[in-house]
């Protein structure tokens, strides 16, 4: 078994620390958050991720997991250091490498000889040759090995991966990562650095292709009359289109999709090639951001000024208390610019937000709305008491962005009701 440091103990990084440390490696989790590395060292989680405070818990009363503040102390004895910090989206639409050249710098003169270092942060092609440069160390090897979790379900897809990839110059160092993963059913791929960052960047932008192009679909099931549920149903049963990200909704976002999708046309740009298509994706993206605030704002008449909202759903998706990038967030700033009160409720419990009111319960929330906008998919929004929904509205209107809803269970109660691609 391997000593392996993670740096970085966010989304990522604390998902593949646990994960590892129950695969049997000894793992030190290493942040400069030192509130965040306190809580976990009592066992307390950050973030809302199933099955991910059992793992922690376990790593920690076996000894293979422990918790620190600032690299220092964590590397000096590693056989791997994982960089997991963030790579956001800079001025430009490229991704910002700054806090990965960070972390390379600190922990460069401190790794043991033999030690290889690992890029699982999401970075464009040419970065382990930039980690190389900041570690200012010729005897460390640099691998490429993208993540492909999803939010929500991140450590089942960390242990039971579609695939697993490795991009190194160094053969041998390709062969030590591979050997973390032993136990894991799922096929490698081996190859150079640039084919693995190209692969991570090249698989999101694909699925939010996926998901802009269902959009669109639904844009033109409502104008001529079909119902998009059945049109991705009969598309989705070709195994050669698949029923995944095939669900229409309020547009993609969450910590990735936006950044690798600009990200992904920058890279394409700066190597001289036009990824028109994908700008295609994100504009069509910003478009349905927007036809979901008009149709709540059509919903209400017209306007929202004065008039109050209740929002169920705030988070990027269900199963995550992830707010990045949230469509959500964007078209609630978009109703309170027009002089909407909204009232919110996600069962993540995400705490005060500027501009709206945060409630604990959806009934609360839709307590005097005009309309209720659906924006998250969380199972639970499917079971409550429409009755005692309609009572509590002083408009019955429902703008459902996902789907989510019995539709004829609200027409019966006297709902106005509009989803998304179908009328
Ligand atoms: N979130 C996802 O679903 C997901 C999936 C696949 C890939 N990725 C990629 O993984 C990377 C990390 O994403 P995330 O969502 O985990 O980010 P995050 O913001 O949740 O976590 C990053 C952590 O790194 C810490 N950090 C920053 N600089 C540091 C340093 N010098 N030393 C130690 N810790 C440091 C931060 O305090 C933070 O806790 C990004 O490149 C992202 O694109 C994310």
């Amino acid at each position: 078994m391997s000593k392996i440091a993670v740096i970085g103990t966010g989304y990522v990084g604390l998902t593949t620390g646990a994960c590892f440390a129950h695969l049997g490696h000894d793992v030190v989790c290493v942040d400069i958050d030192e509130d965040k590395v306190a809580r976990l060292q009592r066992g307390e989680i950050p973030i809302l991720e199933a099955g991910l405070d059992n793992l922690v818990r376990e790593g920690l009363q076996d000894g293979r997991l422990r918790f620190v503040v600032g690299a220092a102390t964590a590397v000096g004895d590693c056989d791997f250091a994982y960089l997991c910090v963030p790579t956001p989206q800079g001025a430009d639409g490229s991704a910002d490498l700054s806090y990965i050249e960070e972390a390379a710098r600190e922990i460069g003169p401190l790794l043991p000889a033999e030690a290889v270092v690992v890029n699982k942060s999401t970075v464009p092609v040419g970065s382990t040759r930039v980690v190389e440069r900041a570690l200012g160390r010729s005897d460390i090897a640099v691998v490429s090995n993208p993540e492909f979790l999803r939010e929500g379900s991140a450590i089942h897809d960390f242990l039971n991966p579609d695939r697993i990839v490795i991009g190194a110059e160094d053969q041998s160092a390709a062969v030590k990562v591979q050997s973390l993963y032993m136990g894991i059913p799922a096929p490698v791929i081996v190859t150079d650095p640039a084919s693995a960052e190209t692969i991570k960047y090249a698989a999101n932008a694909f699925l939010a292709t996926k998901i802009s192009f269902i959009n669109a679909v639904a844009a033109v099931c409502e104008a001529v009359g079909a119902d998009i549920k059945d049109v991705a149903l009969g598309m989705g049963y070709d195994t050669r289109i698949g029923h995944e990200f095939l669900k229409p909704g309020p547009g993609w976002g969450g910590s990735c999709f936006p950044k690798d999708t600009r990200a992904m046309v920058r890279i394409a740009e700066d190597a001289g090639y036009d990824f028109d298509l994908l700008k295609g994706v994100v504009t069509v993206n910003d478009e349905q951001l927007q036809r979901v605030a008009a149709k709540i704002v059509d919903m209400a008449g017209g306007s929202v000024n004065g008039k109050r909202i209740a929002v169920w759903g705030l988070t990027f998706k269900a199963r995550t208390d992830d707010l990045r990038e949230s469509p959500s967030l964007f078209i609630i700033d978009h109703l309170v610019a027009q002089g909407a009160e909204v009232r919110a409720f996600d069962p993540s419990a995400p705490g005060p937000i500027e501009g709206i009111e945060v409630v604990d319960d959806p009934f609360a929330a839709v307590e005097g709305a005009e309309v209720l906008a659906v924006l998250t998919e969380w199972d639970e929004f499917r079971w409550l008491d429409l009755d005692k929904v309609a009572d509590l509205m002083v408009a019955r209107n429902v703008v459902d962005a996902r789907n989510l809803l019995d539709r004829a269970a609200l027409v019966r109660r006297g709902f106005e009701y509009q989803g998304i691609g179908r009328n």
